[in-house]
């Protein structure tokens, strides 16, 4: 038996979200657990491996998860303690992550979530209309529970279940620096800094819709978010396809000229990107603490424009 392990809650949490039930599929392993979609492909797999196979220090038994998570991300989390390439499955494409409590729960009911997404059968994801959308919801805060980033899933939920292609990012998943002004990729095309971001530009440019969530810091939109905006310059001027772009916002405050200053600093980046347009703004002001977002009207305001993209 693994000591510590956040095994239950994860099972849990896809029961609660995803409806479900684990499947135990080898007697030799019993606490090897397949979660999997109604097509039976797998998004995930728990087991129970003795430390000394995954190079850990001490023996005994360690719960992990095996989790579809894209390259670029996976060479980063895989930097961080309690991630390394999948154990026992493809190594490219898989990635394993540890539940004894050295990973946040957090993050990794996050990390199944886009695992969930990345092994959806394609007609499923896309849905079967004709004018489904590219949707990037990009969320700012490093507060990944937090209120913004409640904005942004419900948004997301929204988009999805009018049946749009939706690509959740956390941009605190990525190691990201400050553009260097260096002005190399309006020449190249290429960013010149060795980072994470060029995946998410890569996402961004054949998207049709971007939607932006962020906490209000100072009056303005996080510096995260800030320096991401910065970042976009190897799109400038005409290298990408999104055209509406989405403000979602989250305060402590709740006047009308609270997220004023977001709205002016993403105009900005709106009025260099000529093709695009500010499309909607969405506010929960009042809203301190982590999670005190829940019942706000604001929730269900971004779950019906992500359906109305
Ligand atoms: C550095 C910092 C600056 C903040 N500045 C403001 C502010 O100017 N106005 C405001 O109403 N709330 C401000 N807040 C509160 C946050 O906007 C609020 O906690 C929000 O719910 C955070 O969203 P999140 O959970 O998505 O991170 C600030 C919080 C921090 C940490």
């Amino acid at each position: 038996m693994a000591e510590f392990s956040y095994r239950k809650e994860i099972l849990q949490f896809a029961a609660e979200q995803y409806g479900t039930e684990p499947a135990y599929l080898w007697a030799k392993y019993p606490r090897y657990a397949a979660l999997r979609h109604n097509d039976k492909k797998w998004y995930a797999l728990i087991m129970d491996v003795p430390k000394k196979k995954l190079r850990l220090p001490g023996t005994g038994i360690v719960d992990i998860i095996n989790l579809k998570v894209e390259p670029l991300l996976a060479g980063s989390l895989r930097m961080e303690k309690g991630f390394f390439p999948a154990y026992h499955m493809n190594r490219e494409n898989w990635t394993s992550v540890l539940l004894d409590g050295t990973v946040d729960l957090a993050q990794i009911k996050d990390l199944l979530g886009l695992s969930y997404d990345l092994t959806k059968a394609k007609s499923k994801r896309k849905g079967k209309h004709k004018m489904a959308k590219k949707i990037v919801v990009l969320s700012t805060s490093f507060r990944k529970e937090g209120n913004s980033a409640q904005l942004a899933r419900q948004f997301a939920k929204g988009a999805q279940d009018a049946g749009h292609e939706v690509k959740e990012i956390y941009l605190s998943d990525y190691h990201m620096e400050n553009c260097r002004g260096c002005f190399a990729c309006q020449k190249t095309g290429k960013c010149v800094v060795q980072d994470n971001v060029g995946g998410i530009l890569e996402e961004m440019r054949s998207a049709d819709v971007l939607a932006f969530a962020t906490p209000v810091y100072f009056y303005g939109m996080c510096g995260a978010m800030k320096t991401f905006l910065d970042r976009t310059y190897p799109l400038f001027p005409d290298k990408y396809e999104f055209r509406d772009i989405y403000l979602l916002a989250a305060a402590g405050e709740d006047l009308e000229t609270t997220i004023q200053g977001a709205v002016e600093g993403l105009d900005g980046w709106i009025r260099c990107f000529e093709k695009t347009r500010l499309a909607k703004v969405i506010f929960a002001g009042g809203v301190m603490e982590s999670g005190e977002i829940n019942g706000h009207p604001a929730l269900q305001e971004a779950y019906q424009a992500g359906k109305q993209v």
